[in-house]
């Protein structure tokens, strides 16, 4: 390899250059790297340096650490190519997870693109929850046989994210055989991705999908709820991060004050919810008091609890029937 780009060298495309010689020589991880970082830099991404590993790290099929210790390694014309396509999508905003077709949610791979939601890293406090739930439903009590399956919904399931990770937690702990999982969404779209998701994972047995408006009324109560459904403010969503204009528009707008899907879910918990049952709704981090007045204004008596996510910002409303 030559020595380090210079700045201000000609270049053919991202990566490519002309020797001495007139031959196209390929550049380097590293070389590669700093011309992404630097495009992206100026293009306005707040991580131009990670978002440039990630994408060569996807061209060239390699992880972040071997990028870093095989900084010298020339690069492909292919591999160049698909990285230089993958800088120019990302510098006109789109998301690097929709780029690479991938996210990482609760150390599971799932597929994403332009059909649902990328899955956001504060859910996962949503499933850890999820999944404390069930075990204590699963073992504070006797279950002798013919005992019915706990019943989990997951309402606007998207890519499937929040239902399939649990699923494959119970799994690990052998719990999945005695709990049955329905997804919910009302765009078909989200769920051919997850059932997509569903089959990578190996779950697509044990997850049930339906297309409909919350929760079917036809099914019966549930004991877990589990919904993360659109809360953000109708006037925000212009405002937000280029990236998000990427997603769907029925993933993110919650009307004009972020709550109305939510509000429509508790108003259908009376039916929808078993009588010692439980709904765990993510929520907007400021929306924590407005969420407590909406459970409040429900015709029956019910409670409502605001948890916190790991930097103390509220995040999940724990919602259940007020024992008498
Ligand atoms: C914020 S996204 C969440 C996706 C996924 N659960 C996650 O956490 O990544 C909200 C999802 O709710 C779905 N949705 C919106 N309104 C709905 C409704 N009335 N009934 C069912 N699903 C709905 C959207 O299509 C979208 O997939």
């Amino acid at each position: 390899m030559g020595a380090a780009l210079g700045a201000g060298e000609a270049l053919g495309v991202l990566g490519a250059r002309r020797g001495g010689s007139g031959a196209t020589e390929m550049a380097t991880v590293g070389e590669l790297l700093n011309l992404g970082t630097g495009r992206l830099r100026a293009a306005g991404s707040e991580s131009p340096r990670l978002d440039a590993e990630l994408l060569l790290g996807w061209a060239i099929r390699a992880d972040r650490t071997a990028l870093v210790a095989h900084s010298e390694a020339p690069v492909g014309a292919d591999a160049t190519a698909a990285y230089e396509e993958a800088v120019s999508r990302r510098e006109a905003g789109e998301p690097v997870a929709y780029i690479r077709g991938l996210k990482e949610f609760y150390g599971l791979a799932f597929a994403v693109d332009a059909r649902a939601l990328i899955p956001r890293p504060e859910t996962e406090l949503l499933v850890a929850e999820a999944e404390r739930d069930v075990a204590w439903r699963l073992t504070s009590a006797p279950r002798p046989a013919g005992t019915p399956k706990v019943r989990v919904v997951d309402v606007g399931t998207g890519s499937g994210a929040i239902a399939i990770a649990l699923a494959t937690l119970l799994r690990r702990r052998r719990m999945l055989p005695e709990v049955s999982i329905l997804t919910v969404d009302c765009a078909a779209d989200a769920l051919s991705l997850a059932r997509e998701n569903a089959v990578a994972h190996a779950v697509a047995d044990e997850v049930v999908f339906a297309e409909a408006d919350l929760v079917p009324p036809s099914e019966p109560p549930f004991d877990l709820i589990l919904a993360n459904l659109p809360y953000i403010p109708s006037g925000e969503i212009e405002r937000l991060p280029v990236a998000a204009s990427f997603e769907p528009r029925t993933a993110l707008d919650g009307g004009p004050a972020g709550l109305d899907v939510i509000r429509r879910l508790l108003a259908a918990l009376p039916d929808a919810l078993a009588p010692q049952g439980t709904a765990l709704l993510e929520i907007g981090f400021d929306q924590g008091a407005a969420v407590e007045r909406a459970v409040g204004e429900l015709p029956a008596a019910w409670t409502c609890r605001i948890r916190a996510d790991l930097s103390g910002r509220p995040r999940l409303a724990v919602v259940e029937r007020a024992r008498a």
